[in-house]
């Protein structure tokens, strides 16, 4: 297995649970925040957000070239791959954590016995950008309190394109145990190492069989609804690239670009008939890093 380099905000978040209610003794429940319209409309936002993000293609084809049987367009790392890694047939599919980083039991319970060959995050892996307080309970809440800006307004957006609490977050997340548990289901061996250095490499059959891919959205950008203008943009697409576990090297690393890409599974020699082909070819697009802004009459709620 590759090393990695360590990552800021991956190590040392334990006792999630403990930590969480201590930090955030007035978090709101699900049920308080669906009683918000914000909330609604964020929902709806990220649906939207996910719906245009990813532009997904499950195509057998017959075109294919001889090659790897996961197999990443961009210049993925191919060292790695092992002779032959396992099929791919079944491609499982989700988005929307909870954004408190609650317990995630539908890792354990739903997601690990419906038992994927391949998993694909369609965005907001992480709420990056959510106030976790109450802010009409408590305005003075640091989180609750800034000028506004074109991305963070008070009171619920004032941790746009905050990185120190992205890092937190993010971190929250990748280590919370119903995941850890999913990627040691994936990842075998690598589910309770890979705090050390890193989550495990999720594109690379030698170390998750089955493949942990994917791309984000608003929330994972740190910025709900948000565009192109993300300061920190690099920062915080490799923020959500580290905890997908996206090789150092990955093209989809580079500044000036999105981490729009492309895999295929299960690659037929040219010339296989259709019908005897079972190439997948997965389509990931990046909906956030080229997002233009929206009209200024729409800016804003008010
Ligand atoms: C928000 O922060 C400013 C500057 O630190 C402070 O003067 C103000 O009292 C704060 N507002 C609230 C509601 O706490």
């Amino acid at each position: 297995m590759m090393e990695r380099q360590p990552l800021n905000g991956f190590d040392g978040v334990e006792g999630l649970d403990d930590e969480f209610s201590l930090v955030y003794p007035s978090a709101i429940s699900l049920k308080e925040r669906t009683q918000q319209q914000r909330y609604q409309k964020l929902f709806w936002g990220s649906l939207a957000g996910n719906v245009v993000a990813l532009v997904l293609a499950v195509v057998a084809l017959v075109f294919a070239l001889l090659g790897s049987p996961i197999e990443q367009q961009t210049g993925l790392d191919s060292k790695n791959q092992p002779s032959s890694p396992r099929e791919i047939s079944r491609v499982a599919f989700g988005s929307c954590s909870a954004y408190d980083v609650r317990p995630q039991p539908i890792w354990e319970n739903a997601i690990i016995p419906s038992a994927p060959d391949a998993w694909v995050w369609l965005g907001d892996f992480a709420y990056l950008d959510d106030t976790l307080v109450r802010c009409s309970a408590t305005p003075s809440a640091p989180e609750c309190n800034c000028t506004a800006t074109f991305m963070s307004y008070p009171p619920n957006q004032c941790l746009a394109g905050n990185l120190d609490t992205a890092r937190v977050r993010m971190a929250r997340q990748v280590n919370s145990p119903g995941y850890r548990a999913f990627l040691e289901y994936m990842c075998p061996g690598h589910g309770d190492k890979f705090l050390h250095p890193a989550p495990p490499q999720g594109s690379s059959p030698s170390v998750c069989p089955r493949p942990v891919l994917g791309v984000y959205d608003d929330h994972d950008w740190g910025w709900n609804n948000g565009n192109r203008r993300l300061p920190h943009k690099t920062e915080f697409k490799n923020l959500y690239l580290d905890a997908l576990g996206e090789p150092a090297s990955s093209p989809r690393r580079n500044a000036n670009n999105g981490i729009q890409t492309s895999y295929s599974f299960n690659q037929s020699p040219k010339g296989t008939p259709t019908s005897e082909s079972k190439q997948i070819d997965l389509f990931i697009t990046d909906g956030r890093f080229y997002r233009d802004t929206l009209p200024c009459q729409v800016r804003r709620n008010s």
